[in-house]
């Protein structure tokens, strides 16, 4: 089982130290939309950057796109969301509450909803009141709007509801400007938006959120390797970034889960508080999409293969996460209510490079020669990381607020410093304080905050 934290202690501690807020709250709030505060950002950004890190930057086969998120029906209809990018929506005759029916069907339904209602006949009841269900309806979950002054079908656009479409519908400007060669990948990372028709668990699923993508073109019959190669890629990432091993599985889809543009689908899974849930899927989406763009465009979306001397249609294996997914899955998985002394602390312990704040600054009082000395310290560091800088209250309040956030370090500035020129750092996780002096403190540092 993960962690025993319930989602109403992740949620208070998102809002009560500046992660993530309802968004428009003072205005009641906006269904499942939320903002992300001060902390938050920094999270996100780092969970963007490492992501990038590890998949753009750190590889010489790919390449990264910012695509626009407003784009022509003409894109939407060549991918197929149009027509197949729709949820099977049931609805209650009695209660008249609406579910969808995949989510009953999967086997989902005694995890989300408890034991599983049927009539005598054996077919599924609401899970609300065990009223008879409508059949399923086709709901399509695109954002549609229109662009310029006038409402007609030739102004319809859509608000992308995956970044993947950027990058096919982009492949032969990256190829050509790029001058790249198979394999190759275009990754990319930014909002989508889904008219979900049940958001929930918090940021887990919402109607806007942040993904984090990656197109690998690769030669047709090399596609089943390199999907095993991501996969096994894309999981040591988590890893990597502290996410306990138990808590992490792969699921490959069964035949009838499998989106309509898949060969072959795994997800990696988190044990989620409410029970095990998707945080990245790993798809082999053949040359479906490029086929489909080449088709509907009337443009060569071909590649020449120099060996072959051959046009081959590149097959695609897409690793696609969500950003906000991830942050929330760090916080859930580093969460911890520890004894110390009389009391419990809580602390989150992140990975120093998921940590919003690296190292947080504290004068042990409040008097002029320290307050100086500590901020001429803090000004040093805020060069190279996020920093806090904290004199109010006793120092152990202090410290506690730091691992609520999930600090890696807290410099102590004490009188002692003026006179020797050192400080004490105490390490979140152990608790352990050391002396250091003041010019080694960065190198230092930087040996503990090293990304991996
Ligand atoms: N291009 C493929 C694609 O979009 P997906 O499984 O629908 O595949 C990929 O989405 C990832 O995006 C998911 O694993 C999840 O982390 C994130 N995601 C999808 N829908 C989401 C939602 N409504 N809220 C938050 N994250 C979502």
């Amino acid at each position: 089982m993960a962690s025993n934290v319930t989602m109403d202690t992740i949620v208070s501690l998102c809002k009560r130290r500046g992660f993530v807020f309802p968004s428009s709250e003072i205005y009641g709030g906006f269904g499942s939309t939320y903002d992300y505060g001060p902390l938050g950002v920094e999270l996100l950004r780092n969970v963007r950057n490492l992501w990038w890190r590890a998949m753009v930057q750190e590889r010489e086969d790919v390449v990264g796109l910012e695509a626009s998120i407003l784009g022509p029906s003409a894109v939407w209809e060549a991918s197929g969301h149009v027509s197949n990018f729709t949820d099977p929506l049931v609805d209650c005759k009695n209660c008249r509450m609406r579910w969808r029916e995949d989510h009953l069907l999967e086997g989902n339904y005694e995890a989300e909803y408890g034991a599983t209602k049927r009539d005598a006949a054996g077919k599924l009841l609401c899970p609300n009141c065990g009223g008879e269900l409508t059949d399923p309806r086709k709901f399509n979950m695109m954002f549609k709007t229109f662009v310029g002054v006038v409402e007609d079908t030739a102004s319809v656009a859509y608000l992308r509801p995956e970044t993947a479409q950027g990058m096919f519908y982009n492949f032969s400007n990256v190829l050509g400007s790029m001058r790249r060669k198979l394999p190759f990948g275009i990754a990319q990372v930014g909002k989508s938006f889904r008219n979900e028709i049940t958001p929930g668990n918090f940021v887990f699923r919402t109607r806007e959120f942040e993904q984090m993508e990656m197109e690998f073109f690769v030669k047709p019959g090399s596609d089943d390797d390199w999907h095993s190669y991501w996969i096994e890629e894309r999981f040591q990432w988590y890893l990597k970034y502290g996410i306990k091993k138990e808590n992490l599985r792969i699921r490959p889809h069964t035949k009838d889960e499998l989106s309509f543009y898949s060969k072959a689908t795994s997800d990696v899974e988190y044990e989620f508080p409410w029970g095990w849930g998707e945080l990245e899927g790993i798809a082999n989406r053949t040359n479906y999409d490029l086929t489909q763009h080449a088709k509907h465009s009337g443009k060569d979306l071909s590649y020449f293969d120099e060996e072959t001397k051959e046009h081959i249609v590149p097959y695609v294996i897409e690793p696609a996460a969500g950003a906000t997914r991830t942050a929330l899955t760090f916080l859930i998985d580093a969460y911890a209510e520890e004894p110390d002394k009389d009391e419990t602390r809580i602390v989150l312990h992140l990975h120093p490079a998921i940590a919003p704040v690296k190292v947080a600054v504290l004068p042990l009082s409040k008097k002029e020669p320290l307050v100086n000395l500590s901020k001429e310290v803090a000004k040093k560091l805020r060069r190279k990381w996020v920093v806090q800088y904290d004199e109010s209250q006793s120092i152990g309040k202090r410290y506690r607020r730091q691992d609520e956030i999930g600090t890696p370090f807290c410099i102590t500035v004490d009188f002692q410093s003026l006179e020797d020129n050192a400080v004490t750092i105490r390490d979140r996780d152990t608790m352990e304080q050391i002396r250091v002096p003041i010019a080694e403190l960065s190198s230092m540092l930087e040996g503990k905050l090293a990304l991996d």
